[in-house]
């Protein structure tokens, strides 16, 4: 069942690619593309496709038997109103295919290409796609580079697609949802350093908080995790095409460490010039250290916490004596 799944899946991608090629009306969909910067290379690459601004592309093509129907219903690709009537589930959209781990394609991404409706239509939850756990270009950036010396997080396909292009392939996004405990305790299997970098919005900043907030129980140790905040407007998409790849890529190696953001936000929010408020940043501090998995990650926060309340010698005496009492 599920192998015939990813069997249609990558039938249906095909198509879609053949469609942004060869149907009458694809014109705006290559302008689009070419508008957008993307080089044919590249779509092809990402095998990206076009869903034509019709409602039944997908059904009549593949729904040729009842079995058929059913099974396209199940993957999202077609769905039903409450009459009975099936259609298209993706019209008239850019379509980029998500690929799992292990290559197997899971569901779509679809974009509009006038902006209005929502932007961004994904397939929803299926048999074979949980968005929780998917990555899309994760796939792509694995099977490029033999070593991912870091990997980059970031909001959009298009973010992925157009650093691909500016030759970091080492990027990847979340779809549509935010970065999950199970997305990065996936990542930090392949990288030792994942790098954060969300738009330059209040929405990406947002995202980084929620990042960091999901990370804390999957930080093991020997990981690091870091923050690049982009300036208002931009995201890594309009950020690379802007400044270049070098230009971007020493931004990344100044990424804030995870410690950084996380004193920053907490310091804005509790001002530690009266002892109330080092109280305040202890209460609020303290439950979200507890939560970090590696032991040396920990301690470093917990020392960092000890400097900003003025504790730090107070918490040194307080590990030696731990430290001598469990040598005893
Ligand atoms: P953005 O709005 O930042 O999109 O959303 P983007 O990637 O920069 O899009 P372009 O450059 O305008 O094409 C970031 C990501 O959030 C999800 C998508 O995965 C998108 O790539 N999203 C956004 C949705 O799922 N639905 C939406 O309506 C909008
Ligand atoms: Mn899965
Ligand atoms: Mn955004
Ligand atoms: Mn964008
Ligand atoms: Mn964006």
């Amino acid at each position: 069942q599920k192998q015939d799944d990813f069997a249609l899946m990558e039938q249906v991608t095909r198509f879609f690619q053949h469609q942004l090629k060869h149907h009458k009306n694809s014109t705006n969909a290559i302008e689009y593309l070419k508008q957008r910067g993307l080089s044919g290379e590249i779509v092809k690459q990402w095998e990206i496709g076009y869903a034509p601004a019709e409602w039944d592309a997908v059904l009549s093509k593949f729904g040729t038997s009842s079995e058929r129907v059913q099974q396209l219903l199940e993957l999202k690709l077609i769905t039903q109103n409450d009459n009975g009537k099936r259609y298209d589930f993706f019209r008239d959209r850019i379509m980029f295919p998500i690929r799992d781990r292990r290559g197997r394609v899971v569901g779509f991404g679809g974009r509009v290409l006038t902006d209005g409706g929502p932007k961004y239509l994904n397939s929803p939850e299926t048999r074979i796609f949980h968005k929780g756990h998917e990555l899309f270009g994760f796939y792509q950036a694995k099977n490029k580079l033999r070593q991912l010396d870091y990997v980059m997080v970031v909001e959009g396909y298009m973010d992925v697609v157009a650093l691909s292009q500016f030759e970091i392939n080492n990027a990847t996004a979340a779809l549509g949802t935010a970065t999950t405990p199970e997305h990065l305790s996936l990542l930090m299997r392949s990288t030792s350093t994942i790098v954060c970098c969300y738009d330059g919005d209040r929405a990406g900043r947002d995202a980084a908080w929620r990042a960091l907030e999901n990370a804390l129980p999957v930080l093991k140790d020997g990981v690091s995790m870091k923050f690049l905040f982009l300036p208002d407007g931009e995201d890594p998409d309009t950020m690379v095409r802007s400044v270049g790849k070098e230009a971007l890529e020493t931004l990344i190696q100044q990424a804030k460490p995870l410690s950084h953001f996380f004193f920053e936000s907490m310091l804005k929010q509790h001002q530690v010039g009266t002892p109330e408020g080092k109280l305040a940043l202890k209460t609020a501090v303290k439950p979200l250290i507890e939560k970090v998995l590696g032991d040396n990650q920990r301690a470093l926060l917990e020392e960092e916490l000890a400097k900003h309340t003025g504790e730090y010698d107070r918490f040194r005496l307080q590990q030696d004596i731990r430290l001598a009492q469990s040598k005893s």
